[in-house]
């Protein structure tokens, strides 16, 4: 039995991840850590990490960077593997995470869908052969309560379009009172509203022809289930940082 702890427990994520756990009979939830409770699951919810008593395999964490500090010092404490989903982390937030990384099995990816890893390899296949004809532009959507822009998926997806450039390219976030001739930019842009799940789009625009590269996530059913995927396959991993790749690689 591979024991979970969930961070974020009462959120979105949260919810979804518990309500596929429930029918699982390879895992437990032991506990949450949440600054709220979830209405989902009957597990002790913890505001904070100092609290958890519960033995835990390993966590999942879909909640907020608020809380990375915390959590990371009690991974690298009890040695505990940690499958970070949140995103909006900054630079600092990152220099952390592979600090972590050093003393435990730490996984992260700013999206668990097959189809975005998928469309993110398709993005730099056609930027390597694209070159620097074609202008770039990545536009997202998501609910009215994203609490990061751009999401940390698009970001995702330039760093993949980036790396055909060696890292070239430039992040433009909006176009407001930019115009005239464009540079070597990537640029992005959010839309907010309703309960979009997450759509991305990746536009190439060259001279008369457009190519477009898209994916729609049509519930979190996708994510919440890649995220469970990762965890088991995190427990037992020796200390280092791990990636989508990694998982597609191995099973
Ligand atoms: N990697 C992926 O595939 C993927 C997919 C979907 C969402 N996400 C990310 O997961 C995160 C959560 O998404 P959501 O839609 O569930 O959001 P949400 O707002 O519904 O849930 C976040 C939860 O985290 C809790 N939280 C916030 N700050 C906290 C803190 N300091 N300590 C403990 N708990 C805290 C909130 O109370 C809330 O219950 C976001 O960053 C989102 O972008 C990632």
């Amino acid at each position: 039995m591979i024991n979970i702890l969930i961070c974020g427990i009462g959120g979105k994520m949260g919810g979804e991840i518990a309500g596929i756990l429930k029918n699982d009979d390879k895992t437990d939830i032991v506990c949450g850590v949440d600054l709220k409770t979830s209405d989902n699951v009957n597990v002790p919810v913890y505001a904070s990490f100092d609290e958890v008593k519960e033995k835990t395999d390993v966590i999942i964490d879909f909640s907020s960077p608020s809380v990375l500090k915390d959590e990371l010092n009690w991974v690298v404490k009890q040695r505990c593997p940690v499958v970070l989903a949140t995103t909006g982390y900054t630079y600092d937030d990152l220099q952390l995470i592979e600090r972590a990384a050093k003393k435990t099995a730490v996984f992260k990816t700013a999206n668990f869908s097959m189809g975005i890893n998928l469309i993110a390899k398709l993005a730099r296949m056609a930027a390597e052969i694209l070159g620097n004809d074609f202008d770039i532009e990545i536009i997202e959507k998501h609910h009215n309560n994203k609490k990061d822009a751009p999401s940390g998926t698009a970001i995702m997806l330039a760093d993949a379009v980036n790396a055909a450039y060696d890292g070239g390219k430039e992040y433009l976030y909006g176009r407001k009172g930019i115009t005239g001739k464009r540079g070597k930019e990537i640029g992005f842009h959010s839309v907010r509203g309703g309960t979009i799940t997450g759509e991305h789009e990746i536009l190439f625009a060259g001279d008369d022809e457009i190519i477009t590269i898209s994916h729609a996530a049509a519930s979190r059913k996708v994510f919440a289930t890649g995220a469970i995927k990762a965890a088991k396959w995190l427990v037992g991993k020796p200390a280092g940082l791990y990636n989508m790749n990694d998982l597609l690689r191995d099973i």
